[in-house]
């Protein structure tokens, strides 16, 4: 008889408890495609007596996932903790070491220390997996490092937060606010430990520098991604983005440039009529861009226990078939020093101020854009209530660093309250 192919199972929240399921639903149908048994024998997490909804009694339980990792009777260790260090980094490191593969579902791990574990990797003869790590139940991973292996990929990009998808979604249609929209994503099993990672955009950065390893060679470079988060978003922005024919998304976007690699991760306005404006709820998008297959969309579900289980189990199927594919795709001493490079190509902006109730401050703001170089395409004044009034402009094509500027002498002058939001229009 063939033998099974034993996990080790780290982490038995969310998705960790999604794989308990798949595994123990799918056990003839995952024996029938990889043409072997696929066998649970230990699983590990915090509390053993929470109650998880699915039977563990028949497997081994561990409270140290490093002492999981190092078990002689597991093949594979899957790791479903979370965290860029602390147990999840420890525990795959033993894992490696002790001469297991890993399959596991956290960017933040591999977003900062993804370049050392592959070399750890490979130095043991092992593979890391991580297709659920990347917009949830899309096979992404899969689709760059196999499917389209024989493009050069010239850009990247895509929404890739369910949470902040979902919570910009919701704002428009139901115009609810940030807190009910926290605990559906909650319940919805979206979040992250820290929600912040989410509405920060970090989770989404975390996820676009591994694509950007894959897609260009090189190394996993997260510190050099421009990072913005959703936290500064109002039901006015979405409302006055609807009104111009835009909805406000935050969207990831990679491409190697003659000055370096472009990542930038920010709250954007795309047309609500193409596909990425269309995108509702805490579905993922993701657009790849290569020489010769032109443009590939892939869109579904980017988070929750059935999705990412969805993943991890690919990933698991691939091992049991003895599939071996280096981490991002080509062997990591291979992969070069990424140039980061500041988004250098000019883009309309959306700007929204509040402007006090003085005499000629419309004029010192059009003046201040006009100082700097900025165009005004068009704008609208609201009316004032406790003397500020809400400005909208639509800027002509102009630079981040011109834009800047001009944020920098609006932020200077007297007629204008607060930090004034801008927003990238991008026509996608
Ligand atoms: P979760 O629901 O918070 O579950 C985390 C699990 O890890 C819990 O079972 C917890 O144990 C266990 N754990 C935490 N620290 C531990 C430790 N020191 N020792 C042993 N076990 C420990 O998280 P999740 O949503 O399943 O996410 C898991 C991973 O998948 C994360 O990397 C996340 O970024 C990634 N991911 C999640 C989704 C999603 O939709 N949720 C999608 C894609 C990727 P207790 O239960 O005993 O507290
Ligand atoms: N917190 C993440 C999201 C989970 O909302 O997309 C999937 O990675």
């Amino acid at each position: 008889m063939t033998q099974a192919l034993r996990l080790g199972i780290a982490g038995l929240g969310t998705v960790g408890v999604g794989v308990v399921r798949i595994v123990r639903r799918q056990a003839a149908l995952l024996h029938a495609r990889t043409g072997r048994p696929i066998e649970i024998v230990a699983v590990s997490a915090r509390d053993p007596n929470k109650d998880r909804g699915v039977s563990l009694s028949e497997y081994a339980w561990e409270t140290d996932p490093v002492a999981l990792a190092n078990r002689d009777d597991i093949d594979v260790f899957v790791e479903l903790m979370g965290g860029e260090n602390g147990p999840a980094k420890a525990s795959v490191e033993a894992a490696l070491s002790s001469g297991k593969d890993v399959v596991t579902a956290n960017k933040a791990l591999l977003a900062i220390h993804g370049q050392d574990l592959a070399e750890k990797a490979e130095a043991s003869g092992r593979v890391i997996r991580f297709e659920a790590a990347v917009a949830g139940g899309i096979p992404v991973i899969k689709a760059l490092t196999e499917g389209l292996a024989g493009n050069d990929i010239t850009r990247v990009m895509g929404v890739m937060n369910g949470t902040c998808n979902y919570i910009l979604t919701r704002m428009q249609a139901q115009e609810l606010g940030y807190n009910a929209l926290f605990d559906e994503c909650a319940q919805l099993g979206y979040l992250e430990a820290d929600p912040n990672l989410d509405v920060g955009g970090i989770d989404a950065a975390h996820k676009l520098a591994l694509l950007s390893s894959i897609a260009f060679g090189t190394k996993p470079n997260f510190d050099g991604i421009e990072i913005e988060g959703i936290q500064q978003i109002s039901l006015d922005d979405i409302h006055q983005a609807a009104d111009m024919g835009y909805r406000i998304k935050l969207l990831g976007v990679a491409q190697r440039t003659a000055r370096g690699l472009e990542q930038r991760m920010q709250p954007c306005l795309v047309p609500s009529d193409s596909p990425l404006g269309q995108l509702e709820g805490g579905t993922n998008m993701v657009v790849i861009e290569g020489d010769a297959v032109e443009q590939v969309v892939l869109r579904g579900p980017g988070a929750g226990e059935g999705p990412t289980a969805s993943a991890v189990m690919g990933d698991v199927c691939d091992l049991a078939r003895g599939l071996q594919i280096p981490t991002f795709g080509r062997p990591a001493a291979s992969l070069e020093e990424a140039t980061p490079a500041r988004t250098g190509l000019p883009a309309p902006y959306y700007l929204r101020l509040a402007l006090l109730d003085k005499p000629g401050a419309l004029a010192k703001v059009a003046a201040i854009l006009g100082d700097a170089g900025v165009s005004i395409d068009r704008m609208r004044q609201y009316a004032h209530s406790e003397n500020t009034a809400p400005v909208l402009i639509v800027t002509h094509k102009t630079t981040r660093t011109t834009l800047d500027h001009a944020l920098e002498g609006l932020h200077a002058t007297d007629v204008v309250s607060g930090e004034p939001v801008a927003l990238r229009i991008e026509q996608v």
